[in-house]
């Protein structure tokens, strides 16, 4: 059997933990695939006493920087989370040094992933992030590898656990928006600022990642146009249910004519497509491409061991000295994608609005859509309930024909300046197959 490959782990919380765990319960069998007994020899952490059972042979560092640098290890392991600080340090320090390093952060790839992949580069080392995007789903090395023989057409999927838990609660339990939140909270899945996955800006960190994959284009956070769940109410998921439609946040990422389109938002998805299906804390990632059609891989998103299973994937892959490239190409192959502004989409749309309820309001701002060239697909007038109709509105729900970002913002413009509709009207993208 070849030299056991030497282990550095930086950070032993719920990843690093598990990851200990995992290496120790699978130790023989992960041996008989790779042909190196795998063992972690150091480890950095804020505290000794963090360090679980396992542990109790491995070199302490209380910074990974030092941990990168002066390790007696093989491969680099960072296991604490946010884009810069000491993980980005001792990725640093690791890759300059030659180390392969594998990671779980989505943060700091979408933020710096392009620069560490041409560290790794230049020092022969590599670069691995499989459990940064739906924890334990190998969508990573699926888009990477996997999928290499197709020319991806659009990746569209369920990245946020956090968000797909309060959606399915508010649907399923009628519950509004801030309790399903306060649930997710009290479960664990939340953070404690929910802001990052509810705003989905975690959405965005992953969708970047799987985009340069998918494009063969340079990791760009910035180009993705973001939009959290926080403005869905149940009568959004009360008129979707009835239009045949689930509301969940996706991040898409699609080649179009004009470049390659990133977006994070609510969408009205259909029942029957299984993104639609996928319920509670799940990921899901629906990739369409011209030789295999589309695939959807379902899974554990996030948790200790689903994510420990993906790094362990990625150090086996070391283990063996199997390693693609980051990016599925090198880093000089990687090519500026085109921004494609938010306005240029285009798509369906679902409009929830508050309409004056006299003679004519509804033609006026049909009117007004007609003028902008879009055809409605779908219309509901409800029966106003008691509160709406004393207030003089009633609210009207309408699904259009594909039309443009711009030209569907337009017509609520000027609805509302005519004055038959009242307060910014709720807006949700319809996804089509
Ligand atoms: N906050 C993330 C989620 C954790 O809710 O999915 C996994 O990245």
């Amino acid at each position: 059997m070849a030299k056991p490959l030497r282990v550095g782990l930086a950070g032993v919380g719920t990843v690093g933990g598990a990851l200990v765990r995992l290496l120790q319960r699978r130790r023989e069998d992960l041996a008989a695939r790779t042909g190196r007994d795998i063992a972690v020899v150091a480890v950095s952490a804020l505290s000794r006493g963090e360090c679980g059972p396992g542990l109790e042979q491995a070199a302490f560092y209380n910074d990974a920087k030092a941990l990168a640098a002066e390790g007696d290890i093989d491969v680099f392991v960072e296991a604490i989370g946010g884009s810069d600080g000491p993980a980005y340090a001792g990725a640093r320090v690791a890759l300059s040094r030659g180390l392969p390093l594998v990671t779980s952060n989505k943060a700091m790839i979408a933020a710096h992933g392009l620069e560490l992949a041409a560290l790794a580069e230049a020092n022969g080392a590599s670069l691995s992030f499989e459990a940064a995007v739906g924890g334990g789903i190998p969508v990573i090395k699926t888009l990477r590898e996997g999928l290499a023989g197709n020319d991806v057409r659009r990746v569209s999927g369920i990245l946020n656990g956090t968000c797909n838990y309060i959606l399915s609660r508010m649907e399923s339990e009628g519950l509004p928006f801030d309790a399903c939140l306060a649930e997710a909270q009290k479960l664990g899945y939340a953070e404690a600022d929910p802001t990052f996955d509810i705003g989905g800006f975690d959405t965005a960190h992953k969708l970047a990642i799987l985009a340069s994959l998918a494009f063969g284009v340079k990791i760009d956070a910035d180009a993705i146009s973001v939009e959290g769940i926080q403005s869905i109410t149940l009568a959004d998921l009360a008129a979707a249910d009835e239009l045949g439609y689930r509301i969940k946040l996706l991040g898409v990422a699609e080649r179009t004519a004009k470049g390659v389109e990133q977006r994070v938002h609510p969408t009205m998805v259909a029942k029957s497509e299984p993104l639609a299906q996928t319920m509670g804390v799940l990921n899901a990632v629906t990739i369409d491409a011209d030789a295999i059609g589309s695939l959807t891989l379902v899974g554990p998103g996030a948790g200790g061991d689903a994510t420990a299973s993906a790094v362990a994937a990625d150090i086996c892959d070391i283990a063996r000295g199997d390693v693609a490239p980051a990016f599925g190409r090198p880093i000089g192959a990687l090519e500026d994608g085109e921004r494609v502004p938010m306005q240029r989409h285009e798509g369906g749309y679902y409009v929830r609005m508050s309409v004056v309820d006299r003679p004519g309001s509804v033609a006026v701002f049909a009117k007004r859509m007609g003028e902008r060239g879009i055809s409605l697909e779908a219309i509901m007038q409800k029966r106003s309930d008691m509160s709406a109709s004393a207030s003089g509105f009633v609210p009207v729900v309408l699904i259009t024909k594909a039309t443009t970002e711009a030209s569907i913002r337009e017509a609520l413009e000027l609805a509302l300046a005519d004055g038959v509709v009242r307060e910014k009207p709720q807006v949700i993208r319809i996804e089509r197959a």
